[in-house]
């Protein structure tokens, strides 16, 4: 699983052979340059869900549900993730959070609509974690990231995201939970992995927190592409005849 925002990115990664597409709240972040993901709406979510189906051939489409667009009722997650589904175009929505989401989870598969959980590092949840750092270190956090795994599993999501665990707790989980963990900062044991599109390209060199491999250095490549546009445009060198009717 990789993440996508846009079109042309989903195009990209569907021909790849990626096999689910994640329009991320991340988006937040790497595309709308936040500090984090709590401004984004669910409007911005059916935006980009669309955007990204349209590149999709074959991949399976996971639109997030942003933050306080799930938590405040059941009858909340319904309306949001059938808003989703309908005018964003995701074929799954995923949302965070175990044993306090379980009841809209379970709603939500009930009425037809897949999901995937994410426990771990739940980044809506930033705050009251006091910055985008591991959990579940300790004993007592562990045991509860497992309950919720468990609690997630129970209601019926299909697939569960677990981010910046350590790895004998994602392994652990991985191995007593029926449905795939894809894991993020979890290690190796995971069922899946997921990264954000653009963290794995290397379009943001000052990013680099020690789950992340890069795949490009998509920085360097882009920058120095401007640079000989820009030269090339003010030597001369572009356009010539050849570019002209
Ligand atoms: O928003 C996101 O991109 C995510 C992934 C990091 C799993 O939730």
């Amino acid at each position: 699983m990789v993440t996508a925002y846009d079109a042309q990115m989903a195009r990209l990664v569907d021909a790849a052979g990626i096999d689910m597409v994640l329009v991320g709240d991340s988006l937040g972040m790497v595309f709308q340059g936040g500090k984090d993901t709590l401004s984004v709406t669910v409007d911005d979510m059916v935006y980009h869900g669309r955007c990204v189906a349209a590149g999709l051939t074959r991949a399976h489409l996971t639109v997030d549900m942003p933050f306080m667009s799930y938590q405040v009722s059941v009858k909340q997650a319904m309306k949001t993730a059938g808003k989703l589904m309908q005018k964003g175009q995701a074929q799954s929505v995923k949302l965070e959070g175990g044993v306090r989401s379980a009841p809209a989870i379970r709603a939500l598969v009930e009425a037809g609509i897949p999901v995937v959980g994410h426990v771990g590092l739940t980044p809506q949840s930033v705050h009251a974690f006091g910055g985008f750092r591991v959990q579940g270190r300790e004993k007592e956090n562990a045991d509860r990231i497992l309950e919720d795994a468990h609690a997630v599993a129970a209601a019926g999501a299909f697939a569960i995201v677990l981010e910046m665990v350590p790895h004998a707790l994602a392994a652990q989980i991985t191995t007593e939970l029926a449905i795939p963990t894809i894991g993020i900062g979890a290690g190796p044991a995971c069922d899946g992995q997921v990264l954000v599109c653009t963290d794995m390209l290397g379009m943001d060199q000052r990013f680099s927190p020690k789950f992340l491999q890069r795949y490009a250095n998509l920085e360097q490549t882009i920058t120095d592409a401007m640079r000989s546009y820009v030269a090339d445009v003010k030597t001369g060198a572009f356009p010539t005849a050849a570019h002209s009717y």
